[in-house]
């Protein structure tokens, strides 16, 4: 990790968290709530969100709930605004969490679902980073931080709606970057492989957790049946873990995309270098993924 800048939080730093009700997002509030920071954070169930913010300040931290729906530019405008109303104008740190998986073949997509990723795991880094930037740059101090995915970089089948907008957020930091160099504003993606929240839970279409889950199950044997290795996979990590993980990359900004999983950079260079090696490797998985789709159809 490079130490070029630092941005050690402070009672005076204020961070901005989208899809703060559970998950990597909660987590995250609640980490940095320790520190003492300024917290504002969104998402649309307001319970759940009273809650993170409840723990939060027990824990010392100043903090906005605010509910708002991030794929809607309106109230994703509106909740930068009500922070920078609260805290003084000042915004160091902005986390684009909030995101939403799906569950389809590419022929079962319906086209809402392909709309729906794009527009919450998407557009709003658009819609929040815009009237961030000036703020941020004013200040000559900033932290951009984007939770992508594993799924930014390589691929599991079945949700390639989900796929291709995490490869956008990559896309999207990297260019972001570009325009940033020399401003002191920095951005980073982080790109998570399994992680115990709700996520896997409440995909659109089917929970693609169940998917997965007997996709492993069907590739141990076929893997045995075939006498090849298992495919690769990665521990699940808690969200508190990936939380504290990120926590370190805010104070730190390491100027490359973060990989919060062992073996999970290992497997994106595979696929870097040869996608059918990668397919190879991955073989009783795709295999019994497929198994498993096709018996839910
Ligand atoms: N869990 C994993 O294995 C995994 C792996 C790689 C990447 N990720 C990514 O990590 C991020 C956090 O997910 P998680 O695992 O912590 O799952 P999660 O527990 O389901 O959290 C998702 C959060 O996003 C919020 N959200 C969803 N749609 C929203 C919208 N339209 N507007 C505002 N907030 C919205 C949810 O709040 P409300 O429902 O209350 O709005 C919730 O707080 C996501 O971007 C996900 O794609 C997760």
């Amino acid at each position: 990790m490079s130490n070029d800048v630092r941005y050690l939080l402070d009672r005076n730093s204020v961070v901005a968290i989208t899809g703060a009700s559970s998950g990597i997002g909660a987590a995250l509030a609640l980490e940095l709530s320790q520190r003492g920071v300024a917290l504002a954070l969104c998402a649309r169930r307001t319970d759940r969100l009273a809650e993170v913010a409840e723990h939060a300040r027990a824990r010392g931290a100043r903090v906005l709930e605010l509910q708002a729906d991030v794929s809607d530019h309106e109230q994703a405008v509106a909740f930068i605004e009500r922070t920078l109303e609260t805290f003084g104008g000042r915004l160091d740190v902005l986390v684009l969490n909030a995101g939403r998986g799906h569950c389809a073949a590419v022929e079962d997509t319906p086209t809402e679902q392909l709309y729906s990723m794009f527009a919450v795991n998407v557009f709003p880094l658009w819609y929040l980073v815009r009237p961030v930037l000036p703020v941020m740059k004013s200040q000559r101090r900033g932290h951009i931080v984007a939770i992508s995915s594993i799924v930014g970089k390589v691929a599991y089948p079945y949700n390639a709606a989900y796929v291709a907008a995490k490869h956008a957020v990559v896309g999207f930091i990297a260019a972001l970057r570009t325009e940033l160099v020399e401003t002191g504003v920095e951005a980073t993606v982080i790109c998570p492989s399994g992680v115990e929240t709700e996520w896997a839970h409440v995909t659109e279409g089917n929970p693609i957790g169940e998917l997965f889950a007997e996709g492993i199950a069907l590739s141990r044997t076929i893997a045995s049946e075939r006498g090849i290795p298992r495919a690769p996979l990665q521990r699940m990590k808690s969200a508190e873990d990936v939380a504290r993980q990120i926590a370190r990359v805010i104070e730190a900004p390491p100027g490359h995309d973060v990989y919060t999983h062992d073996g999970s950079y290992d497997l994106v260079a595979l696929a870097m270098k040869s996608r059918r090696d990668y397919e190879r490797a991955m073989l009783p998985l795709l295999l019994g993924m497929r198994q498993a789709y096709e018996a839910r159809r």
